[in-house]
C-alpha cells in the first residue's frame, strides 16, 4: 500500500479553515469541495489513459483519453457525497457508485446500508472517497467490497485520517495495489473513536445532525 500526506500550503490552509468549530456549513461544503480537487490531482496520478491521435489547427498529434473500463468514484455516504463533486469534476467521465455505512456509536463497528456498485470491478480503477480515516474500520469494510467484487486497484481519499486508520488499512491490504492519499495525518483518536485534532463530526457539519 502506498500512503500520501498532501504537504502544500493551499491544503494546509483550507484544513484549517475546516477544522475551525466556528467554520459554517456552507462554507465547510465549499472547502470541502476544493481541498477534494487539489487532493484528487495526486490521487489520480496513475489513472489510465490510452494513447489517442488528435488534429491541432496546426497537425495531427498524439494525446490520451481516459481508458476503458472507465474508473468508478464512489463516495460513502453520508459525509463521503460531500466530496463527490469536487470529484468528478476532475474525472467527469468515472461512473458513480455508492456506499452506505455508519458507524455505531458504541461499538464503533460500521454497518452497510446501502450498496449500488457493479457486480463486476475487475479491471476498474475505484477510487473510495469519505473525509474521515478514523479507526479505518469504514474504509477497510469499503475496499474489502471493492476486493470481494474483483477490484485490484483501489485509491482512497480523506481529508484527515489517523496513525491507527493507516495501520487497519494496512493489515486489510498488505501489498495489494491500494493507495491511500491523506489531506493531513492527525494525532489520533479520542475516547468516543473521533480524530483529534480533527473537525467533529463531518457528516452533521456538512449536512446537520440527522
Ligand atoms: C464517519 C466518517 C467515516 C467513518 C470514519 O461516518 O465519514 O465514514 O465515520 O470512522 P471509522 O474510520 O472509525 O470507521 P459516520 O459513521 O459518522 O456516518 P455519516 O457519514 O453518515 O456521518
Amino acid at each position: 500500500m502506498r500512503v500520501h500526506v498532501a504537504d502544500h500550503p493551499l491544503i494546509t490552509h483550507k484544513l484549517s479553515v475546516l477544522r475551525d468549530e466556528r467554520t459554517p456549513s456552507p462554507v465547510f461544503r465549499q472547502l470541502t469541495e476544493e481541498l477534494v480537487t487539489l487532493l484528487a490531482y495526486e490521487a489520480t496520478r496513475n489513472v489510465r489513459v490510452t494513447p489517442v491521435e488528435i488534429t491541432t489547427p496546426i497537425k495531427k498529434t498524439m494525446g490520451v483519453k481516459i481508458s476503458e473500463p472507465r474508473p468508478i468514484v464512489v463516495p460513502i455516504l453520508r459525509a463521503g457525497l460531500g466530496m463527490l463533486e469536487g470529484m468528478v469534476k476532475l474525472l467527469p467521465t468515472a461512473e458513480v457508485g455508492f456506499l452506505g455505512m455508519v458507524r455505531d456509536e458504541q461499538t464503533f463497528e460500521p454497518t452497510t446500508y446501502a450498496e449500488r456498485l457493479p457486480a463486476d470491478l475487475s479491471d476498474r480503477q475505484c477510487f473510495a472517497i469519505d473525509p474521515m480515516l478514523a479507526t479505518g474500520g469504514s474504509l477497510a469494510a469499503a475496499i474489502q467490497f471493492f476486493f470481494d467484487r474483483g477490484a485490484d486497484d483501489v485509491t482512497a481519499i480523506c481529508l484527515l485520517g489517523t496513525p491507527e486508520g493507516v495501520e487497519t488499512i494496512e493489515r486489510l491490504v498488505g501489498d495489494r495495489n491500494v493507495t491511500l492519499v491523506l489531506g493531513a495525518l492527525d494525532e489520533g483518536l479520542d475516547e468516543n473513536r473521533f480524530i483529534v485534532p480533527g473537525l467533529g463530526d463531518a457528516g452533521d457539519r456538512l449536512y446537520g445532525t440527522v
